[in-house]
C-alpha cells in the first residue's frame, strides 16, 4: 500500500506593520523601564498595528506572501491560527480566504493560543494526508492589542503584532520539508492561567457588570513560565524521538517568543546550544499564534536556517496547549517579507 502523503513546507511568508513600539513608549503609561523588559523578557520594541488594521488584513498580507513564495495560485483550504479574530462570529478565515481570491475553498480558525499555528499545521497535515487537500495555507495572525489591557504591566510589555504563514503541500514522506510526527496535548485544569474572563458564554449573565479589565488578558505569567519550560522541553523531546532522531542531530530550536529566558531555559534542558537557536523577540515581542512562521520567515531570512537543517518546532501558550514537530529545512525555498 502506497504511504500516505505528507505536508511538505512549500512557501513562507510574513507580514509586520510599520509602527515600532520602542520599550520607552509603554513605560511612559506603566510602572515598568526599559532595563526589566529587556532583562526579563529579551524585548527591545513591538510593532503595532495602526486601529484600522486587523487580523484578517494582516493574515491577508502574510498569506499572499508565502503564496507567492509557493508559487501557488490557489490552495484547497486556509486555517487562520489565531486569539485575536476580527469578530466572534463569524472566523476570520473565510474572509481571508475571499480577500486573497480563493472562493469557495475551505476556510475556518483554529483557537490554541500560542501553540495555534502548530496545531492548525497539523491539521493541514492530517488534511493533506487523509487526501481531503492537496495544497493548505496555514496562517498565523495577532492583533493583540485587542485583548491585552495597555495599563497591565503585567501583559502589556509582551506581547506584539503581525503576521506569518506557510504553504504545505502533499509529498513524500522524509522529503526535505516534510513535516515529521507532531507531539501536542493541553491542559485545560490551568485554563485560567492565561485567561480573557468575559466576552464569552461563561462571563454572559455578568456580561453587564463586567469591568473593563475582564475583557483583557489576565495571565499569572511566574506560573505559566514554569509550565513552559517543562512541556516545552517535553514535547520537543518526544518529537524528536518520534522523528528517530537524537537531540544531538538537532542544528536549529525553532521555540515560540513567549520570553528569550524560556527558549534559553528550554535550550539548556534540551542540552541545545542557545545559539541554535533562533530568536526574533527582542524585535517584535510575543506574537502569539504569529510567533512560529514569522520566526521561520525572519530566521530563513537572515540565513540562520539553511537547506539541510534539522530543525525543531515548539510552542506552548493557553490552554495551556502545547506542541513540536521536525522537519529539515528545503532548499530552494524563499521566505517573502
Ligand atoms: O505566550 C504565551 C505564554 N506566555 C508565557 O509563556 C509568559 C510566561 N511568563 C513570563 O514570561 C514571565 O513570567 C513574565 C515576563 C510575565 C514576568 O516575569 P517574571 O520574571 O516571572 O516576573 P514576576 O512575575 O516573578 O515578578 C518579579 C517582580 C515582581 O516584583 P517583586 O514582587 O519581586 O517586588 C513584579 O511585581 O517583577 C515585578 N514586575 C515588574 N517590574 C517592572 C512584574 N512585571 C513588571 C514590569 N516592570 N512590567
Amino acid at each position: 500500500m502506497p504511504a500516505a502523503p505528507t505536508a511538505v513546507l512549500v512557501g513562507l511568508g510574513a507580514w509586520l506593520p510599520p509602527r515600532r513600539v520602542p520599550n520607552s513608549e509603554l513605560c511612559a503609561r506603566l510602572d515598568t523601564s526599559d532595563e526589566w523588559i529587556r532583562e526579563r523578557i529579551g524585548i527591545a520594541e513591538r510593532r503595532f498595528a495602526e486601529p484600522d488594521v486587523s487580523t484578517g488584513d494582516m493574515a491577508v498580507e502574510a498569506g499572499a506572501r508565502a503564496m507567492a513564495s509557493a508559487g501557488a495560485d490557489t490552495v484547497d483550504a486556509v486555517l487562520v491560527a489565531t486569539s485575536s479574530p476580527d469578530h466572534p462570529c463569524p472566523a476570520t478565515a473565510p474572509w481571508v480566504a475571499h480577500r486573497l481570491g480563493l472562493p469557495s475553498v475551505a476556510a475556518f480558525d483554529v483557537a490554541a493560543g500560542c501553540s495555534g499555528f502548530l496545531y492548525a499545521g497539523t491539521v493541514a497535515a492530517g488534511l493533506i494526508a487523509s487526501g481531503t487537500a492537496h495544497r493548505v495555507l496555514v496562517v498565523g495572525a495577532e492583533t493583540m492589542t485587542s485583548i491585552v489591557d495597555p495599563d497591565d504591566r503585567a501583559t502589556a510589555p509582551i506581547f506584539g503584532e503581525g503576521a506569518g504563514a506557510v504553504v504545505l503541500e502533499a509529498g513524500v514522506p522524509h522529503a526535505e520539508g516534510a513535516m515529521g510526527p507532531v507531539v501536542w496535548g493541553s491542559d485545560g485544569s490551568l485554563a485560567d492561567a492565561i485567561v480573557v474572563p468575559a466576552g464569552g458564554a461563561r462571563g454572559r449573565r455578568e456580561r453587564d457588570r463586567a469591568a473593563r479589565g475582564d475583557f483583557f488578558v489576565h495571565m499569572r505569567g511566574n506560573e505559566v513560565f514554569r509550565h513552559a519550560v517543562r512541556r516545552m522541553a517535553a514535547a520537543a523531546r518526544d518529537a524528536v524521538a518520534a522523528a528517530g532522531w537524537e537531540m544531538g542531530d538537532i542544528d536549529r530550536l525553532i521555540a515560540h517568543q513567549a520570553n528569550q529566558r524560556i527558549t534559553a531555559a528550554v535550550a539548556d534542558t534540551l542540552g541545545v546550544p542557545v545559539g541554535n537557536c533562533p530568536s526574533n523577540i527582542h524585535e517584535v515581542g510575543n506574537t502569539a499564534a504569529a510567533s512560529l512562521p514569522l520566526l521561520l520567515a525572519h530566521a530563513a531570512d537572515r540565513g540562520d536556517l539553511k537547506p539541510g537543517h534539522r530543525t525543531l518546532l515548539v510552542a506552548f501558550g493557553s490552554g495551556l496547549a502545547w506542541a513540536a514537530t521536525t522537519l529539515v529545512w528545503p532548499a530552494g525555498l524563499t521566505a517573502r517579507l
